[in-house]
């Protein structure tokens, strides 16, 4: 299998993940393994790496890759097991917990993957190949009120509402089951130099729906926190500001004295707060990183640290 995914800001993410170069480390998002070599890299003979990914491409690569490192374990699981990984590797938690979400370059390029709407391929979108619905399969079944509300939330679209009409009215002669199918009927309500974006962000909203990409996000946070040792530090690179705005407010919510005394008046819901926000700006990669590669200009990295 010939890879090309270069790690976004690799550098500065595991400077910030390692507070202990013998601690034992979650890598959320595995993927090809490159900020995960990096990390073995920088840490000590008995150090360890917890590392997940749902793709299967992605999974046999990496086992393969790490093959010889006895101190790695890789999972084929959805981030959000965070916890119950912990508990199957009987360790009582994580030093670090990093996630570089979204889909890999791999992915997107590979026509076999179905993530790619610049080919002629099966309208699929699954990270997860043994997930039930495909992005034909919403196409297909779902009223337009619900795909429109698809792509407005997730995507942001403001044409959501006629395209959602146009896929309900085309789906009665034909069912949608390939990428062209569907950029031609987008083509079709489009200007020719808006089609690129409104693409994407079409894409972009049957993706994250079709991959239950919120839900997992936010249970990566909850039950990673639940995992995370104290001086430990979450690291996420989102990619899109649906992403970025919730671990924003995941971060800014379990920072501060959340005990706003009105809602706990006598100090017994144990709100006190278990974070530090360590960037309170979000990290982006620099102007020659994003020369290099083109995925990493839409990047933001948040670090926060277990108190
Ligand atoms: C941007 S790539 C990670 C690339 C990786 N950091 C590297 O350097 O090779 C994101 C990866 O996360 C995986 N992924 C996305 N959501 C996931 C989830 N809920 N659980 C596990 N893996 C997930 C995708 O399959 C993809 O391989």
């Amino acid at each position: 299998m010939s890879i090309h995914h270069n790690p976004v800001l690799l550098n500065e993410s595991i400077d910030y993940l390692i507070t202990s170069a013998d601690g034992i480390y979650f890598d959320a998002t595995l993927g090809f393994g490159g900020h995960t070599a990096e990390l073995l890299n920088r840490l000590t003979k008995d150090a360890r790496v917890i590392a997940t990914d749902v793709d299967e491409n992605a999974f046999n690569y990496s086992k393969e890759k790490f093959s010889t490192d006895p101190r790695i374990s890789i999972y084929k699981f959805n981030f959000s097991m965070v916890d119950v990984i912990a508990k199957i590797e009987s360790i009582d938690g994580y030093n670090g917990i990093l996630a570089d979400l979204g889909v890999s370059s791999f992915q997107l390029d590979n026509k076999d993957s179905g993530f790619t709407y610049r080919e002629n391929t099966s309208l699929d979108l699954r990270m997860d190949k043994s997930k039930r619905i495909t992005a034909a399969d919403l196409l297909n079944n779902f009223d337009a009120k619900q795909i429109a509300e698809i792509l407005w939330t997730y995507g942001e679209e403001k044409n959501s509402r006629k395209i959602a009409s146009m896929i309900v009215e085309k789906r009665k002669t034909k069912k949608f089951s390939s990428t062209f199918e569907l950029n031609e009927l987008i083509a079709q309500t489009t200007p020719v130099k808006y089609l690129t974006k409104t693409l994407s962000r079409v894409y972009q909203a049957l993706r994250i729906y079709v991959n239950d990409e919120v839900s997992n996000l936010k249970e990566l946070l909850i039950n990673g926190l639940k995992v995370l040792k104290k001086g430990g530090r979450f690291v996420v690179i989102s990619y899109h500001s649906l992403e970025d705005r919730i671990v924003k407010e995941f971060f800014a919510e379990h920072s501060k004295k959340a005990a706003d005394k009105k809602s706990d008046p006598f100090g017994i819901m144990n709100l006190e707060p278990k974070l530090k926000i360590i960037t309170k700006k979000p990290v982006v990669p620099s102007k020659e990183e994003i020369a290099l590669n083109k995925r990493a200009r839409s990047a933001k990295m948040r670090v926060a640290e277990r108190i």
